[in-house]
C-alpha cells in the first residue's frame, strides 16, 4: 500500500536519507521566463569563484563542527562571494542578516570603496548565535538596518540607497507573501544600474510560485547555491528598452 501510495505521489519517499528534507515540486523551464546572456555568464563565472574562495577566515566564528561557511555546492555563501567577486559591486544590499554569516561572505571579495548595508528587524548584537563582531563595522563598508523594506515607509526612507544598489540578496521571512512585496518594491525601483536580485529558498514550498511568476530574466542556480534553492534575477533593462 505505501509502496503503491509514493509511486502516485501521496507519499514522499520513506527512505530518502537526509539532514533535512522538505517536500518541493518541479516544473517544466520552456514555459517561465529564461535567463538573459548576462546572468548565464555571471552564473557560470560566480561559480567558478565560489570553487576558489574557501572562507577559511570565518571558520573561528563559528563553533567548533560547524562549518556552513566551507559547504560548497549546497549552501549559498561561497557562491555569495563569488558573485560579488565577479559582479564587482559598489553597493550591496541584504535583506535578512539573522546571525551575519553571509553578510561577512558577501564583505569578504567586497571592495574597499564598496557597501554592504544589511536589513533585519533584529539587532545583529541582539541576535542569538551571531558572528558579527564590532571589528567588521570598523572599516564602514559594512552597516546594518532595522527596517522592513516590504513596506512603504521604510522602502521610502531608504529609497537612494535601494537605487544604487548593483546586488542585492533577499533571505527574509520566505511566507509567500513578504517576497512579493519585495518584487513589486523592486519593480517601482529606479536602479540606477543594473542590479542582479538573489532569491534565497526559491525550491521551498511557500516560495514555488513567487519565484515561477518573475516575470524578468531569471536562472535558478541551486546546484551552485543552497541546496533549498537559489534564484538570480537580471534587472538589467530588456535589449531595446533604456
Ligand atoms: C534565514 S534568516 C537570514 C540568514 C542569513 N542571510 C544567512 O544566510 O546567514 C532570515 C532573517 O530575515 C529577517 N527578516 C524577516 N523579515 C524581514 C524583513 N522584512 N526585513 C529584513 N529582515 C527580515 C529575520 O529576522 C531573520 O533574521
Amino acid at each position: 500500500m505505501r509502496t503503491f501510495q509514493y509511486r502516485y505521489g501521496v507519499l514522499g519517499p520513506s527512505r530518502l536519507a537526509a539532514r533535512h528534507a522538505e517536500p518541493s515540486m518541479i516544473a517544466s523551464a520552456d514555459d517561465e521566463a529564461r535567463p538573459s546572456p548576462r546572468l548565464l555568464a555571471l552564473a557560470r563565472d560566480a561559480a567558478a569563484a565560489a570553487e576558489a574562495i574557501a572562507l577559511e577566515h570565518l571558520d573561528e566564528r563559528l563553533p567548533p563542527g560547524e562549518r556552513w561557511h566551507r559547504v560548497w555546492p549546497g549552501e549559498h555563501y561561497r557562491l555569495l562571494a563569488g558573485l560579488v567577486e565577479v559582479l564587482r559591486p559598489t553597493a550591496v544590499l541584504e535583506i535578512g542578516t539573522a546571525t551575519g554569516l553571509s553578510a561577512l561572505a558577501l564583505l569578504a571579495r567586497l571592495g574597499a570603496d564598496a557597501r554592504l548595508v544589511t536589513f533585519d528587524l533584529v539587532s545583529w548584537r541582539e541576535y542569538p548565535g551571531t558572528v558579527l563582531r564590532e571589528e567588521d563595522f570598523e572599516d564602514g563598508r559594512l552597516t546594518q538596518e532595522l527596517d522592513d523594506l516590504s513596506a512603504g515607509p521604510a522602502a521610502e526612507k531608504h529609497r537612494a540607497l535601494l537605487e544604487s544598489a548593483d546586488l542585492i540578496f533577499v533571505d527574509a521571512a520566505k511566507d509567500g507573501r513578504q517576497e512579493r512585496a519585495f518584487l513589486d518594491r523592486f519593480e517601482r525601483t529606479s536602479f540606477r544600474g543594473d542590479p542582479v536580485v538573489v532569491f534565497d529558498d526559491i525550491r521551498q514550498w511557500k516560495m514555488l510560485r513567487t519565484w515561477r511568476e518573475v516575470a524578468r530574466p531569471k536562472l535558478d542556480l541551486t546546484s551552485f547555491g543552497h541546496w533549498s534553492g537559489t534564484g538570480l534575477v537580471d534587472y538589467a533593462p530588456a535589449a531595446g528598452q533604456t
